[in-house]
C-alpha cells in the first residue's frame, strides 16, 4: 500500500501505547489525541509547497520560505474534533470545515448528518481528521464529499487504521495518502478495530 504512511516516530508510538491503554481517562485521552495529531500533521505536511520570502531580521536581510498553499482541516464528527487543536498548533491559519458522519451500528454504513463546506473550495490542501478508520466507510464518504466539493489535494490523517478498511480506502481513493500512527489487522463483528482502543468518540467525550 504505497500511499499509506505508518509513523515510526518514537514519540508517536509511545503516545499511541498510552492511548490504547484501557486505564487512560478522557482528559488524558484528549491530550494524547491532540499531541498525536500534532505529530502526524507534521509528517503529513512534509511535501507542502513553499515560496521564497525576504525577511528583515534585527541584523539584516534573510531569505526564508513561506507556505504557498492554504490548508483546510476537515474533522469528521465527533471524534475528529479531538484532532483539530493539535493540527492547529502546527497550522494556526488553517480553515476548519466540519463533516458529520455517524456509523449505523447495525449496517456499519456511514450516515451523513452534517456538512459545513463553502460553495466552492477555499483551500489548496484538505486534511481529513478522524482517529479511527475501521471498515473505511466513513473515511471514504468524507473524501467523496470533499471531491464533490472540488477539493484538489486531500490527505487523510488518522490514528489507528484496520487493514481491511485501509485497503478498501486505498482502492476507492488511490490518490489520497493516509497518515496513521498504527495499523491493526482485524475488525470484530461489531466493526471495532482489534486490538484498537475501543470507541474513540466515547473515550474522548466520556460518553462510553
Ligand atoms: C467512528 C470513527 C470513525 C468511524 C470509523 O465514529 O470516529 O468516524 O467510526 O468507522 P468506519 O471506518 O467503519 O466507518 P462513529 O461513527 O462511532 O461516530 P462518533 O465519532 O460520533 O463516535
Amino acid at each position: 500500500m504505497p500511499q499509506v504512511y505508518i509513523s515510526t516516530h518514537p514519540l508517536v508510538q509511545h503516545k499511541l501505547a498510552l492511548l490504547r491503554d484501557e486505564r487512560t481517562d478522557p482528559k488524558k485521552f484528549r491530550e494524547l489525541v491532540r499531541e498525536i495529531a500534532t505529530l502526524l500533521v507534521y509528517e503529513a505536511t512534509a511535501d507542502l509547497v513553499t515560496k521564497p520570502a525576504a525577511i528583515l531580521t534585527p541584523l539584516g536581510r534573510a531569505e526564508g520560505k513561506r507556505l504557498a498553499e492554504t490548508i483546510g482541516l476537515v474533522p469528521v464528527l465527533r471524534a475528529g474534533l479531538g484532532m483539530v487543536e493539535g493540527a492547529w498548533q502546527m497550522i494556526p491559519g488553517a480553515e476548519v470545515w466540519h463533516i458529520g458522519l455517524s456509523r449505523d451500528e447495525r449496517t456499519l454504513q456511514p450516515v451523513a448528518y452534517y456538512s459545513r463546506l463553502p460553495v466552492s473550495p477555499t483551500v489548496d490542501v484538505c486534511l481529513v481528521l478522524d482517529p479511527m478508520l475501521a471498515t473505511g466507510g466513513s473515511a471514504i464518504a468524507a473524501t467523496n464529499v470533499l471531491k464533490e466539493w472540488g477539493a484538489r489535494r486531500i490527505k487523510f490523517v488518522g490514528i489507528i487504521g484496520a487493514r481491511p478498511g485501509v485497503e478498501r480506502f486505498t482502492h476507492a481513493h488511490p490518490d489520497v495518502p493516509l497518515y496513521l500512527a498504527g495499523l491493526d489487522e482485524e475488525l470484530n463483528e461489531a466493526g471495532f478495530i482489534l486490538p484498537g482502543l475501543g470507541d474513540a468518540g466515547d473515550r474522548m467525550f466520556g460518553t462510553g
